[in-house]
């Protein structure tokens, strides 16, 4: 009994349950290694940003990683489509930390939700390669408009539709590979124009305005 209790509060059971049930949502059957949750945190420039959002929590091990290196008085507000997921992330007790049952998609709706200001950085894991182009162009549009200028968009995946996707949306991007996760992942960055948190190399969308998700 003791042995089951203990598998299943194990959170790799937890994520590779979640993925069985719902694998293309999901995207992956391990959560994300220590390397490439540290290789995110440096990439997205986190230690430095007030407000953070991150798209795709699964158990929380990236959410735990962000609000270890988080500022004593940044927010973080992590947007989780499984109520599985949302469940757990529960236990996450930080008063800087707010899980939100929902859609990356409705990313503007939940920041008005909270009372929260433009984001400086949104850190996404969700699979963009198994969801339709429009949603994936629809949600990438969304993070742009909403960041602050100087905003840090960056996504981590094994497959490159969302560099694709992206480049087309936004522009160029930095790239950083980690090794030292199963599987092996991709991060891209872009940076929005403007003064802010970053100065990655990211070209951007040139002038920092809106951008319509495409048709
Ligand atoms: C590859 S997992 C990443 C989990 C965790 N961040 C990690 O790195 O270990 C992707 C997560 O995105 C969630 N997800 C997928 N589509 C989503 C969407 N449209 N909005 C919010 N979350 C989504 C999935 O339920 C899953 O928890």
């Amino acid at each position: 009994m003791l042995f089951l209790d203990q598998l299943r509060n194990d959170t790799r059971v937890q994520f590779l349950h979640g993925f069985l049930r719902h694998p293309q949502q999901v995207g992956s059957v391990v959560p994300s290694s220590r390397f490439l949750e540290r290789r995110i945190i440096k990439m997205a420039k986190v230690s430095q940003a007030r407000v953070v959002v991150e798209l795709g929590p699964g158990t929380g091990g990236t959410t735990r990683a962000l609000l270890d290196s988080m500022r004593p008085d940044a927010r973080l507000l992590s947007i989780e489509i499984s109520d599985r997921f949302v469940r757990g992330l529960g236990r996450i007790k930080d008063e800087r930390f707010t899980p939100r049952h929902g859609n990356a998609l409705f990313l503007s709706e939940y920041l008005d939700e909270y009372g929260l200001p433009a984001p400086d950085v949104v850190i996404s894991g969700i699979p963009f390669s198994t969801m339709k182009a429009d949603l994936g162009g629809q949600i990438i549009t969304s993070v742009w408009n909403e960041l602050a200028p100087g905003g840090l968009f960056v996504a981590y995946q094994f497959r490159d539709r969302v560099c694709s996707l992206g480049t087309r949306l936004l522009g160029g991007c930095d790239v950083g590979v980690e090794l030292l996760n199963v599987p092996p992942m991709r991060v891209y960055r872009w940076q929005k124009p403007g003064n802010g948190n970053g100065n990655g190399n990211g070209n951007g969308n040139g002038n920092g305005g809106p951008i319509q998700p495409p048709v």
